[in-house]
């Protein structure tokens, strides 16, 4: 680490204490393609395997910050379906190997998947669950979420199919379920159900836009746009937009 930048570190340390902190951060992982063509490569999927191994650095800078709970946007469904086979291909085998296998080494997260699993390749749904179960008992660790075939749309209407068919297997009538219907009820059927709010949302490479990211979730969130492509991001963006958030939550409170 360079000299400059590890002094800049530590003051950027130094001015997050005693701000409040977000207890749930959101990064959408995006810009991997554009990234690679600006560092030269013609292989556009040298970004993505850079993006994926990317994470692994996030994460550790997320526990030295002391937030416990993430969650990483990796594709959306329509990124699955638009893209070339060869790409996509490439994306599930990283999914498998390099995003999977990192938390099942890693005890400080357990895992969660968020996202329309039936559109992933068996193998690829099956690694998915098998570190999800492998990573379950870890008591003390942090929640990760990997959104994956995720649209925030998607998990709403999928959350409230969901509320519908257990209220059916109940035997509770439809218009007992209109009346009743809170959006506790609706949460307890999210993809990933028990997770606080995300307090932070931090979106990559320059878009100024949700992009169906999580909906339900975010809506009290502050937002962090910046201008980096994933693979670029610092741990000194991590903690400038923690910084941005603390400074923005003492603000609001005073
Ligand atoms: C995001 O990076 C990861 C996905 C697979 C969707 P991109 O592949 O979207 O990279 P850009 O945004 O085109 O540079
Ligand atoms: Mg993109």
């Amino acid at each position: 680490m360079k000299p400059l930048y590890r002094l800049y570190t530590g003051l950027l340390r130094r001015q997050l204490k005693g701000l409040p902190m977000p207890q749930h951060v959101a990064i959408a992982m995006d810009g991997n393609r554009r990234w690679a063509r600006g560092e030269g490569y013609d292989d556009v999927r040298i970004g993505h395997r850079f993006g994926a191994e990317h994470l692994e650095f996030f994460l550790n800078w997320c526990a030295d910050a002391g937030i416990r709970c993430v969650t990483a946007w990796v594709a959306s469904p329509s990124n699955l379906r638009k893209r070339d086979a060869d790409q996509v291909d490439y994306l599930m085998n990283l999914t498998e190997t390099v995003l999977a296998d990192h938390v099942r080494r890693d005890h400080r997260w357990r895992l969660h998947v968020a996202g329309q699993l039936d559109l992933l390749p068996d193998s690829t749904a099956r690694a998915l669950k098998e570190a999800v179960e492998a990573t379950r008992d870890r008591s003390d660790a942090g929640d990760l979420t990997i959104a994956i075939a995720y649209s925030g749309r998607l998990e709403v209407v999928d959350a409230v199919r969901s509320v519908l068919d257990s209220a059916a297997a109940d035997g509770r009538s439809l218009a007992q379920v209109a009346d009743e219907l809170t959006e506790e009820e609706i949460s307890r059927h999210l993809y990933v159900p028990g997770l606080p709010d995300t307090d932070l949302v931090i979106r990559t490479s320059g878009e100024l836009r949700m992009s169906d990211f999580l909906l339900w979730q975010a809506t009290r969130s502050e937002i962090e746009f910046c201008d980096l492509y994933w693979p670029a991001f610092r741990e000194v963006d991590l903690l400038r937009a923690l910084r941005t958030y603390g400074r923005r939550r003492l603000q609001r409170s005073s």
